[in-house]
């Protein structure tokens, strides 16, 4: 199968507190998209777009892959990932876009959205359980109601899309839209969304605790169903 990923990169970070763009901040020595890149084409993704914020694309360029075709994002994550799709080979049969932000995504979650997409669904999101009892909370802090927990999950990158169904989906998402995943994009076109097991391993880098576990894990366990380097 002929899949492009894009990796969305553009975003500043702030909540990691860093001095560079997140994607950019070394993990193990190693930027966090430069894993997220390997990752992909370690689990069958053939090409990779990546969207940057737009200051810094000497930076990206210099611990990129040859090859890695870097575009420059948006103001959002949506928008970053429009300009991503913009620049992917129409010929491609699928795409994946993924969170630079989730280094360790094991080639194994990659290998099985490709599979399920390769099998004909249309799109293909990476999901997990919810372990904790969830409520919904009101504006004054007090518990509205218990949320059942056993249909929940929560929702990871790389999210596989049939291309054509994808550029369609956000051709009719309106201008300055914004959404925080590309499988709410293709729901609001009306597309079906199958799921398939997850993995902690591919837990999002958000704030400067999730870098150290991220930084444990790579130490105790070395990048084990990650890429071999
Ligand atoms: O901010 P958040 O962690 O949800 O971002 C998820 C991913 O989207 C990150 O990898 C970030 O670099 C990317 N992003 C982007 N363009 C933006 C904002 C976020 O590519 N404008």
């Amino acid at each position: 199968m002929h899949a492009v990923g894009i990796v969305a990169a553009a975003g500043s970070g702030s909540r990691l507190g860093a001095d560079r763009p997140k994607a950019l901040v070394p993990l193990a020595g190693r930027p966090l998209v430069r894993w997220a890149v390997d990752g992909l084409l370690a689990g069958g993704v053939t090409e990779v777009v990546v969207t940057i914020p737009a200051a810094h694309r000497a930076e990206f360029e210099a611990v990129l892959p040859a090859g890695v075709l870097v575009v420059e994002g948006g103001a959002t994550r949506t928008a970053s990932v429009r300009a991503g799709l913009a620049a992917a080979d129409p010929a491609a049969t699928a795409v994946l876009v993924h969170d630079a932000a989730r280094p360790l995504t094991p080639p194994d979650v990659v290998a099985r959205v490709l599979t399920a997409l390769a099998a004909g669904a249309p799109a293909v999101v990476p999901v997990l359980p919810v372990v904790d009892t969830t409520v919904l909370v009101g504006e004054d802090g007090v518990i509205a109601e218990a949320v059942p927990r056993a249909p929940l999950r929560r929702v990871q990158t790389p999210q596989g899309f049939d291309l054509q169904t994808l550029v369609r989906a956000y051709a009719a998402l309106p201008d300055g839209a914004e959404l925080t995943d590309d499988a709410a994009v293709v729901r609001a076109a009306g597309v079906p969304v199958i799921t398939v097991p997850g993995d902690e391993r591919s837990a999002k880098v958000t704030v400067s605790h999730d870098l150290t576990l991220a930084e444990l894990a790579v130490t105790l366990d070395g990048p084990s169903g990650t890429v071999a380097r």
